[in-house]
């Protein structure tokens, strides 16, 4: 049995994140991790909030409150909402916890230690009033290009210009707004990706099964003109972790901090620390050193093509370049972006649906279901409700809940709650083990491969399988004339429940067990084979018929809700 190391890319803390981050990695994520699982695999799966950089300082600043205040909180809000959502992480870390802290300074060390960082004399803005040197967002100013006065250090958000700080006119710090500002001399340290070129080009070659999205993006930042470039990896801010080489101070870096990039994929192997001293785990170097027991591991990421650089160039770059047996990535699984009824998402304009809000209005199935479904694996996809009604009220209520509710209810009627005894399989119940077999080994080649939307289409022809099975047998005909033949339909149909539920499981796991439950059938196994899973609730089991599955979404239903999250 492979055992399964899986991350997803770690959520920026600085507010709740939309469903179109949701379906970029954290979920599909889950999926993979809770299908492995079913499987009978041993399974890691690890997910953090991303606490440093400016996003989350000016964030905590604006909430009025101390930066590791505002983390704490929001990382409990995370972790509360990724519960909602059923997401199984087995830990869900901090990138700012000590773990890494002392991880991020280890690799610093150690790619210094192999003359892979430079150390840069540059120019940079200092705030006389702020006492502090001002990183691009800090600082703020008029746009030399179109007058804009609010233009920021980096960049102009009105006309979108690409600044250095010292091109801005009446330059202002962004946190006092005082105009006493000085240029200084600094030093900041550069990882020297660039030494590392061949490397990594040789080992993104060795990886023919990636999926063209992934090797797409690492190739053209490996060979298109500035494609490697050394990156600098520190930054002049309080909140972060402080820049040393190993547990030794690093001379003229006193109060400089790891870029947020630099040390937030560095949490991957923090959080399985992180997992060991909260008492979960008790081992983590078997899972990320080769030397120790990793070697059979296989390590999946997931992300959005956003993402993909950091992880198939600069992460392994610092693995690498540390000279230490880490364990690398097997397989990069990458997502398009999903957009929001002909639009965007967007965060600061409200406009979309946020991962709270969507708990607040349905089940976290619902979501799973259409998310994962509709997920922008081979392009960009999007949400509409008129699509997420299709897909709820089609897939999840008609094929599905209908299935369920009405063999069920057939069965309490015609026999009670109890699986009926009698009868013997025809050719209908022959065919239907052979057309579940053939569809159940495809539905697992789709996920082991990570193919989510093919896995959905076949779970979905599974459903309806069940349904096509009832109304080509039609219980209710045979009952008139023929009791045993009747007895054995209605038995093999409820035994799809179960069935059902196991293989759903992934996708659907509240109402999965909610079936289970009803059926009095926990414990259950992944159906190895069709003919013995129709067995497993035999003549004389007791079931009690479950509530309503899924509800259907009205149309005033779908109306309220569009015009509620169109945005400001
Ligand atoms: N916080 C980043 C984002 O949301 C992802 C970081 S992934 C990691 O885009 F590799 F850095 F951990
Ligand atoms: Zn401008």
């Amino acid at each position: 049995m492979t055992r399964h190391l899986i991350t997803s890319a770690i959520p920026y803390i600085n507010g709740i994140k939309h469903l179109g981050n949701l379906i970029g990695s954290q979920l599909p994520a889950d999926l993979y991790a809770r299908y492995q699982r079913e499987r009978g695999c041993e399974v890691l799966f690890l997910c953090a909030t991303d606490e440093h950089g400016t996003p989350a300082e000016l964030a905590a600043a604006k909430a009025n409150q101390p930066v590791s205040d505002y983390c704490a909180a929001m990382h409990e809000t995370h972790a509360q909402i990724a519960t909602g959502f059923g997401l199984s992480f087995d830990h869900f870390g901090r990138s700012s916890s000590q773990q890494n802290h002392k991880l991020t300074q280890h690799f610093a060390g150690r790619l210094n230690d192999a003359g892979l960082i430079e150390e840069k004399n540059e120019s940079q803005v200092f705030s006389v009033f702020d006492d502090r040197f001002l990183p691009d967002r800090y600082i703020q100013g008029t746009c030399p290009a179109c007058g804009y006065e609010n233009a920021r250090g980096d960049q102009c958000e009105n006309c979108t210009k690409q600044l250095d700080p010292t091109d801005l006119i009446n330059p202002r710090s962004a946190i006092s707004g005082s105009t006493d500002l000085e240029i200084r001399e600094t030093k900041h340290l550069y990882l020297r990706q660039s030494k590392l070129r061949h490397k990594l080009d040789a080992w993104i070659n060795s990886q023919t099964d990636w999926p063209v999205l992934t090797t797409s993006i690492a190739k053209k930042w490996l060979h298109d003109g500035d494609g490697l470039q050394d990156r600098g990896i520190t930054r002049d801010l309080d909140w972060g972790i402080p820049v040393k080489r190993g547990d030794q101070p690093w001379p003229d870096m006193e109060n400089k901090v790891f870029y947020v990039w630099f040390d937030a994929p560095i949490e991957y192997i923090a959080c399985a620390q992180e997992w060991v001293d909260s008492g979960k785990g008790d081992n983590w170097h078997r899972w990320w050193r080769i030397d120790q027991g990793a070697n059979d591991v296989r390590y999946t990421q997931f992300m959005g093509k956003d993402n993909v650089p950091f992880h198939t160039l600069s992460f392994p770059a610092t693995l690498i370049g540390s000279g230490e047996p880490w364990k690398q990535v097997d397989y990069i699984k990458s997502f398009n972006y999903l957009n929001y009824d002909g639009g965007q998402f967007s965060t600061s304009l409200g406009r979309g649906i946020f991962m709270d809000q969507a708990l607040e209005i349905l089940p976290a199935d619902y979501w799973r279901w259409w998310l994962l479904s509709n997920c922008p694996e081979n392009s960009d996809s999007e949400f509409t409700w008129e699509s997420f009604q299709i897909g709820v009220n089609k897939d999840l209520a008609d094929v599905l809940g209908n299935f369920v509710s009405r063999i069920t209810k057939f069965c309490r009627t015609h026999f009670g709650e109890c699986v009926p005894d009698g009868g013997h399989y025809g050719n209908h119940e022959t065919a239907l083990v052979n057309e579940l077999t053939q569809r159940i080994r495809d539905y697992e080649n789709y996920m082991d491969t990570i193919e989510i939307r093919k896995a959905s289409q076949e779970l979905r022809a599974i459903w309806a399988a069940g349904n096509e099975y009832l109304q080509n047998v039609a219980p209710w005909t045979t009952i008139k004339d023929d009791l045993d033949a009747a007895a054995v339909q209605v038995r093999v149909a409820l035994n799809l429940i179960p069935l059902y539920a196991i293989l759903s499981r992934p996708f659907i796991p509240m109402a999965a067990s909610r079936l289970l439950e009803a059926m009095n059938a926990l414990g259950l196994e992944w159906p190895d084979n069709v003919r013995t899973a129709l067995g497993v609730l035999p003549a004389g089991h007791p079931f009690t018929v479950p509530d309503v599955l899924f509800a259907k979404i009205t149309d005033a239903q779908r109306e309220n809700w569009q015009s509620r999250f169109a945005g400001a």
